[in-house]
């Protein structure tokens, strides 16, 4: 798709300058390798925006979390240092900071800003549109896990500027980032955006901007199927989920990443997919009768397992 794409006429930003780029840092010090900004911004704080932000101050950066009350910047504050203690504790070094603030008009200082408020299409086009105005030459990242970027994109003066940065919850121990390519977004940002994600030492995969990109296609479309096997009484869960675990090592069965996920989440999830891609995602009774009962998993206590 990429090829395909119409280049846009300004240049995206190159990741300079570079955290940890000063001659008596560590990662400056043979100046190889990926790196990540020297600033960036992250709008949102909570689970994953104070993710995100401990996974670049590891990498040397400077963050500016951007809250919209002193609550939630008081809280934003608590998540951060309690990921960090957590980092310390393992003896992991966090050589960056983070600040978390309410004023927007910092981001100017970041050449990367990151989006990560709750799922929700209007409140993160008002969010991006800020981002824009207060960073006009950043490249901007929705952390979104199912949002269209394009959707998102028509929000910006500068819809090249998009891009789709899908990190995983824990972000500071997960692998790997979905890299997520709008119709309009810019084909060098997609370069420098996978350097950066190299530079937290985490595996980026490229995706093209489609319903559920390619990590929730393919673990909604694996556990819809293994609910089809409850549901025909193929086997139990356990087994099922033991097929998987112990035949293709995946290290949990769908079963169980089902309740760990939440039942109601992915079964808004299958509807998005049988809405967008077709009936192969129609969420099986069975997952619509638990949820209605409120079987949602490990945070009910019971879902395809009693937690
Ligand atoms: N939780 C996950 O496992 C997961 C995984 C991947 C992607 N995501 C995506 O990441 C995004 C954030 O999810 P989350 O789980 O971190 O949500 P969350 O509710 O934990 O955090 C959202 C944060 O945004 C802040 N916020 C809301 N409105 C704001 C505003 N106007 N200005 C500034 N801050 C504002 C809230 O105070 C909160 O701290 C969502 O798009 C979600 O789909 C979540």
């Amino acid at each position: 798709m990429s090829e395909q794409r119409a280049r846009e006429p300004d240049a995206v930003h190159t990741p300079n300058p570079t955290a940890g780029s000063s001659p008596d840092s560590a990662a400056g010090a043979d100046n190889a390798g990926p790196q990540v900004p020297e600033t960036v911004g992250v709008y949102g704080g909570g689970r994953m925006g104070a993710g995100i932000a401990h996974a670049f101050a590891s990498a040397g950066a400077r963050v500016i979390i951007i809250e919209n009350t002193e609550e939630t910047v008081a809280a934003a504050k608590e998540r951060i240092d309690a990921s960090v203690e957590k980092s310390k504790s393992k003896g992991l070094d966090v050589t960056g900071t983070v600040e978390v603030v309410r004023d927007p008009t910092l981001l100017d200082q970041a050449l990367l800003v990151i989006e990560a408020v709750p799922e929700n299409v209007e409140l993160k086009q008002t969010i991006l549109a800020a981002i824009a105005k207060y960073a006009p030459a950043a490249s901007i990242a929705t952390n979104t896990s199912a949002l269209s970027i394009d959707e998102l994109a028509a929000a910006l003066p500068r819809p090249h500027a998009l891009i789709g940065l899908h990190f995983f919850n824990p972000v500071p121990v997960s692998d790997l980032v979905e890299v997520v390519v709008g119709t309009h977004t810019q084909p060098e940002l997609v370069g420098v955006a996978k350097s950066w994600v190299a530079g937290l030492g985490k595996t980026a995969i490229t995706v093209k901007d489609s319903p559920g990109f390619a990590s929730s296609r393919l673990g909604v479309a694996l556990a819809l199927e293994a609910m089809r096997m409850v549901e025909e009484e193929v086997a139990s869960p356990e087994d099922i989920d033991k097929a998987m675990t112990l035949g293709y090592r995946h290290p949990a069965g769908p079963l169980q990443t089902t309740d760990i996920v939440g039942l109601d989440v992915r079964l808004g999830i299958a509807e998005h997919l049988e809405t967008e891609l077709g009936p192969r995602f129609a969420p099986p009774q069975l997952l619509k009768d638990k949820v209605a009962s409120g079987q949602l998993g490990r945070k009910s206590g019971q879902g395809f397992y009693t937690w």
